[in-house]
């Protein structure tokens, strides 16, 4: 084996379906860097003795995905603002053997996916369904990108609005509110995000026809044919699952690994392809 091969992994339960494995790989290659990526299942209960494991075994850095990225931030011995605030971390990276750094780079990857599609949030009216971790992990990114407003709305309310809360103070960000699933507070959104795993259980959330006739935008964080499920109530042209955020955020945890941003556009559109069956 070469011994300068640098060694990562993404960590979660399940995890045969990952695509993170051949993401990193293919931007290795525009570097001409050896790497090995594997997909290790861990459940939550073996996760910081795994994690402890890859420390000792000289790994660089881990990913971190469902349902462990709460856990995540736990084992670290730093953090980013982002994956404090969130509670939640997808990116680990080990230093001298001592230091394991939690980041967050879900908000990243959403934030330049929705770039990338040409979608200024600066003025925008955002709705995020779910106050989950998928939900706190990117509210930093949206935030920071000072949309008109942001509603959470979460079938437990209390929920979105306990992040609400914590978000809004730490960040003075007043334009931030919350809500029920039955939307009763209703605003002319602009862009409509699922950060809930509902789809997962073949669940709709459903959207009131009054907020669809405004042809928002609508984008489902999940990816594939799972994400139909909620993006085919859309009224406009405009929707997207969430396969862009998921290379964009990889590539970002590449970024922090090697230095180096890789090009997205081509894997994303190979990505497509292969989840969507085309
Ligand atoms: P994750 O970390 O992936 O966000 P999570 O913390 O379990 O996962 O949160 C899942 C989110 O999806 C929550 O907002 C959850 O709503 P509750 O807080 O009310 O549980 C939401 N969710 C899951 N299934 C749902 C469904 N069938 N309808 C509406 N919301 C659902």
């Amino acid at each position: 084996m070469n011994m300068n091969k640098k060694k990562f992994a993404v960590l979660g339960f399940p995890i045969e379906h990952s695509l993170s494995p051949i993401i990193h790989n293919s931007f290795a290659k525009q570097i001409n860097v050896d790497i090995s990526y594997s997909k290790i299942k861990v459940d939550l209960e073996k996760f910081k003795e795994v994690v402890i494991q890859l420390k000792d075994e000289k790994f660089t850095g881990v990913n971190v995905t469902v349902p462990l990225k709460f856990e995540a931030l736990k084992v670290s011995t730093s953090s980013s603002e982002g994956a404090k605030l969130s509670k939640a971390a997808n990116c680990l990276t080990f230093k001298n053997n001592k230091i394991i750094h939690a980041e967050n780079t879900d908000g990243f990857g959403l934030v330049k996916d929705l770039s990338n599609k040409k979608i200024d949030l600066m003025n925008l009216k955002i709705l995020i369904i779910g106050a989950g971790g998928a939900t706190s992990g990117t509210l930093p990114s949206l935030i920071k990108c000072k949309p008109k407003l942001i509603c959470v709305a979460n079938r437990t309310i209390e929920k979105a609005e306990k992040l609400v809360h914590e978000f809004s103070e730490f960040y003075n960000y007043k334009n931030l509110q919350f809500d029920s699933l039955s939307l009763k507070k209703f605003s002319d959104y602009d862009l409509i995000i699922n950060a809930t795993s509902s789809s997962l259980n073949n669940n709709v959330i459903e959207i009131p026809k009054k907020l669809l006739d405004l042809k928002p935008v609508l984008y489902d964080m999940m990816y594939g044919p799972k994400s139909n499920f909620f993006l085919s109530q859309a009224k406009g042209e405009k929707k997207f699952d969430g396969i862009g955020m998921l290379v964009e955020q990889a590539a970002q945890s590449f970024y922090i690994w090697h230095g180096f941003y890789p090009h997205t556009s081509k894997v994303i559109k190979d990505l497509e392809s292969i989840t969507n069956g085309s």
